[in-house]
């Protein structure tokens, strides 16, 4: 895990990352989020306050970034910039976590007294904020008050969770999960500079059920992963993102807008209505081509005569929007023979700009996929047998690089 994440190609690849912590239980929480981003290729700057010192230590931060954890606004390298504003300067982003009252109320006074609010007065990056404390004093009115101000000043503050907290009460004010706050700090990133930004991007996960009767259904062994992999890169590079996803067992990536189906025909209905102002669909999901004539209301008993189903097909849900040309549209195909013909047929048949070819024998339900790039014009790209979720980031690269170019055409 720890060698695959270093080699995938990633948005947060060299980015300067200052990651203030201040003074709240939680701050130990947010050495994994260190970890990661650090993982994932980032060069992570540790700011903790005095306060949140006393919570936690510089030594973890300091082991999990392999770079020296700030404390200090005047222990800074002076090399011809003034040290104390350096940090802020050269940010891509930053990102209080967790963020205290104390904290935001010295940031919505534009009191710059110690390293993090200095850095944050001066930076001219992105910054993102999760709050993290009691519920009192995050439901007090001049907390919402500041983060309010905060708000109207470009900051993007994240929404506590609700639940049981470190004293023993249960409230609005615990810190966010890592991931998700790891996927909005992406979102944001992107929003700010990525080749997405400002386009709705709509793909489609996972397959349907068909229902049978109230316990049993038609489907197929779709995970998801790929259609969950390829929403999470379009999110990185600064799309907004609506995903549609059929019944999986996989956690959704933070900072999409989730819209959960089950049939074909829920599929068919959250998809029009997505497609409406989207600039690209990416249709992933495994639809069912049928689906039962009748569901049963109560669930049917067995019988020696045994069950004959009968199925109905299904509408064709890319088919339906062959019309749209205005929409960049990106359809898949898996397919057990003939891969190029068939897909060919499809991308014509669907009016589509290009289609994702594979071998369903050897991609359905792996970690692993081949995937040839179908391109209306006849060309095809091969690329190699790798992680669904590396996959996914060439797949979307593709679409960012076709896009700018059917978008330049029109
Ligand atoms: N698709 C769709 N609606 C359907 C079936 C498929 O929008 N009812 C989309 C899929 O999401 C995929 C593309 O069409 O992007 C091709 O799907 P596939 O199942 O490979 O092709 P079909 O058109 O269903 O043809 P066949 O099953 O005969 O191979």
């Amino acid at each position: 895990m720890y060698n695959r994440r270093l080699q995938m190609i990633d948005v947060l690849s060299g980015k300067r990352v200052i990651l203030g912590v201040c003074g709240s239980i939680a701050a130990y929480k947010v050495a994994e989020l260190a970890r990661n981003l650090t993982l994932a290729g980032a060069l992570v700057d540790v700011i903790l306050t005095e306060a949140a010192e006393r919570f936690v230590g510089t030594a973890t931060f300091q082991a999990v970034t392999g770079r020296p954890v700030l404390t200090d606004m005047w222990s800074l390298p002076e090399d011809g910039v003034v040290g104390h504003v350096s940090l802020g300067v050269d940010a891509d982003i930053v990102v209080i976590a967790p963020a205290t009252a104390n904290t935001i109320a010295r940031l919505a006074a534009g009191i710059s007294d110690d390293l993090l609010t200095t850095t944050v007065l001066v930076t001219q990056a992105p910054i993102l904020c999760a709050p993290a404390m009691n519920p009192n004093m995050y439901e007090a009115a001049v907390t919402q008050e500041n983060i309010a101000t905060l708000q109207r000043r470009g900051f993007t503050i994240l929404e506590p969770d609700v639940g049981r907290m470190a004293e023993p009460m249960v409230g609005k004010g615990r810190l966010p999960e890592v991931a998700t706050i790891e996927g909005e700090l992406r979102a944001l990133l992107g929003q700010h500079n990525g080749p997405l930004r400002g386009r709705k991007l709509v793909v489609t996960a996972g397959g349907t059920h068909e229902p049978i009767d109230p316990v049993r259904f038609v489907g197929n062994r779709s995970s998801g992963l790929m259609g969950y992999a390829l929403a999470a890169t379009a999110r990185d590079l600064g799309a907004t993102v609506t995903l549609i996803t059929g019944p999986t067992a996989l956690t959704p990536p933070s900072a999409v807008a989730l819209v959960r189906v089950e049939t074909a025909l829920e599929m068919r209905d959250a998809v029009h209505a997505a497609c409406q102002d989207a600039d690209i669909l990416v249709m992933n999901a495994a639809v069912a081509d049928y689906r039962p004539a009748d569901v049963v209301e109560q669930k049917m008993k067995k019988s020696d005569a045994g069950l004959l189903l009968q199925l109905v097909p299904n509408p064709d849900i890319l088919g339906e929007l062959a019309q749209r040309r205005d929409l960049f549209k990106v359809g898949f195909a898996a397919e057990t023979q003939d891969l190029v013909e068939n897909a060919t047929a499809k991308l014509t048949r669907k009016g589509l700009t290009m289609i994702v070819a594979n071998d369903a024998t050897t991609s359905i339900g792996q970690a692993e996929i081949q995937v040839t790039l179908l391109d209306a014009d006849g060309t095809g790209t091969p690329l190699s047998r790798q992680p669904k979720q590396q996959a996914a980031a060439a797949i979307i690269a593709a679409i960012v690089e076709r896009y700018l170019a059917f978008n330049q055409d029109r």
